[in-house]
């Protein structure tokens, strides 16, 4: 059994969510419903982030307790998960008992082992970023990061020791390159590591909000060291503290080592920097790779909620849809970078690539195939046209790749490139024109509208992972079941043989209800 384990940002819960945050989630879901069909066994994780200042203060702002806030919040995220089809297998929150727990054996097994120590920070924080910051790295005073106001601060603190394991980091980075992606964020980490590390603190005294350090309450523990954790508690941490690697506790390790955590680039440094010494002090093994994506800026500034420029993914999705917002986000960005989102290139979007392109090829074809078969696509003896899907089978042979490098615009691309050239080759050969009367034109025809349909039903895989309501839309018009590794069984490179091919062999009759034909994306 090979194991998959991919997790979004835990998100803060002191406001309600933006398609930022719909786009880290939305990431880890395609790659989760990629993987789910590719045969492996997927844990994928999200959650939101509870604790600390950030969310303390602005619960004051609202006069409601912390928790109270968390409780409001973290409904909206997952309200917003359920309507995007977020196939998460645990939604966690730092407040889970499981979670705390985590938290505390974590602290004390490294208090234990010497790898923290208590002293006294004295320096600059950051509330909204929930970040420590040296003094050189100030911009006039303020983050270098959010470009707000940083706060002088002086109390007792716990540190864990990061030099001691800084050139075993690097060492790590350095020889394994898929590590990090892109790559080209791997230079920013190593750079950042080659500076030197100071320790990092992990407790605060200022504040009450957080989950108490274990046999010193005055602290509660530092909100990202908390939050790290999730990851493990997430996937069977408490099993495994508890049985080792037996009785299920070995489920966790499995998991574990396939980690694929998807991140922002703006807290890139605390995956690639701060987790892994903490996994390193653990003694656990590091993660396969972080995915560090890009920002979606309004007018090229990030949308953030002190900017006031956010887009509600809510509206978006009651417009078009949930399809039409996670096929934009993914198809619009090369991994790793910004997008700058343009409402006015989402709506040519919806109505090039799906209402003109994919909508039209399925409602056309559905009608001719109605028109001239009855509603049943003729079998494999009718022949097929081998260059398009032999371009089909070239495109699902390359996907594991591009999904491990995240290369999401390429394969929607793709799978775009795909239909239209469905599309063309349905105009080319204009089945309108020919006769059904005739012995040559009825086999003809049958070619045309055969190669349609198995190309339709490739065109419903490549989009899958992406747009899941709309492929089983499609599916349950061609009058198979939705895609599944059991009855799909693609093994690495699989093309035609065990897929389209084995549904399609024999003539197979499609559904005719008029609802299963029903418009895929309304013309705005
Ligand atoms: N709570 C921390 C993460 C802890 S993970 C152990 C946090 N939360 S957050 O709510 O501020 O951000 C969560 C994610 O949303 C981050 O990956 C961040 O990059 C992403 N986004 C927030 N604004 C964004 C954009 N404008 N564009 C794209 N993603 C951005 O950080």
């Amino acid at each position: 059994m090979r194991y998959f384990f991919v997790t979004t940002p835990i998100y803060y819960v002191n406001d309600k969510p933006h398609i930022g945050h719909a786009y880290s989630t939305i990431i880890a879901d395609s790659v989760a419903r990629f993987k789910r069909l590719s045969g492996y066994r997927v844990f994928f994780m999200t959650g939101t982030d509870e604790h600390g200042l950030k969310i303390e203060r602005e619960a004051a702002a609202r006069a409601v307790t912390p928790r109270k806030l968390a409780d409001d919040v973290h409904t909206k995220f997952k309200d917003l998960f359920k309507l995007l089809n977020i196939s998460f297998d645990r939604f966690i929150r730092t407040t889970d008992p499981d979670h705390e727990s985590t938290v505390q054996t974590a602290f004390k097994k490294l208090l234990e082992k010497g790898d923290v120590y208590l002293s006294e920070y004295e320096g600059w924080y950051c509330v909204p970023d929930e970040t420590f910051l040296t003094e050189k790295s100030l911009v006039e005073g303020n983050c270098p990061q959010c470009g707000r106001a940083a706060a002088r601060v002086k109390e007792k603190s716990y540190f864990l020791k990061l030099g001691k394991y800084e050139s075993r980091l690097l060492d790590y980075i350095e020889s394994h390159p898929g590590f990090i992606k892109p790559s080209f964020r791997k230079n920013e980490v190593v750079s950042f590591l080659k500076e030197g590390l100071n320790d990092l603190s992990i407790s605060r005294t200022s504040f009450v909000w957080g989950i108490p350090v274990p046999g010193d309450e005055n602290h509660v523990i530092y909100v990202w060291f908390d939050a790290l954790l999730n990851y493990l508690t997430g996937i069977g941490f408490g099993d495994y503290l508890k049985y080792g690697n037996k009785n299920g506790g070995e489920t966790f390790l499995r998991f574990f080592k396939t980690a694929n955590h998807v991140v922002g680039k703006d807290i890139l440094k605390f995956h690639s920097v701060y987790w892994p010494i903490m996994l390193f002090a653990l003694d656990l093994p590091l993660p396969e790779t972080i995915f560090a994506h890009g920002w979606w800026l309004m007018d090229n500034k990030k949308m953030s909620k002190s900017l006031g420029n956010v887009v509600d993914p809510l509206d978006l999705i009651s417009e078009y849809g949930a399809d039409a917002l996670r096929y934009y986000l993914l198809r619009e960005v090369p991994p790793g970078l910004d997008g700058d989102f343009n409402p006015d290139n989402f709506i040519t979007r919806y109505n090039s690539d799906l209402a003109n392109d994919l909508g039209n090829l399925v409602s056309r074809s559905a009608a001719m195939l109605a028109k001239y078969m009855g509603g049943e696509i003729p079998g494999a003896s009718a022949g097929e046209d081998n260059p398009l899907l032999s371009f089909a089978d070239d495109l699902a042979g390359g996907l594991n790749e591009r999904y491990d490098n995240y290369e999401f615009s390429k394969i929607l691309e793709d799978a775009f490139r795909f239909v239209n050239m469905v599309n063309k080759y349905i105009n080319d050969n204009a089945p309108w024109k020919l006769n059904p009367e005739e012995e040559d034109g009825l086999k003809t025809l049958k070619k045309i509208l055969r190669t349609a349909f198995v190309s339709i039903y490739y065109a419903s895989y490549f989009i899958y992972p992406f747009m899941p309501e709309t492929s089983g839309k499609i599916n349950a018009l061609l009058n198979v079941g939705p895609f599944e590794f059991e009855n799909v069984k693609i093994e690495r490179g699989g093309g035609l043989k065990g897929f389209a091919g084995g549904i399609f062999n024999r003539a197979h009759k499609i559904n005719m209800d008029e609802k299963a034909r029903g418009v895929l994306f309304p013309k705005k």
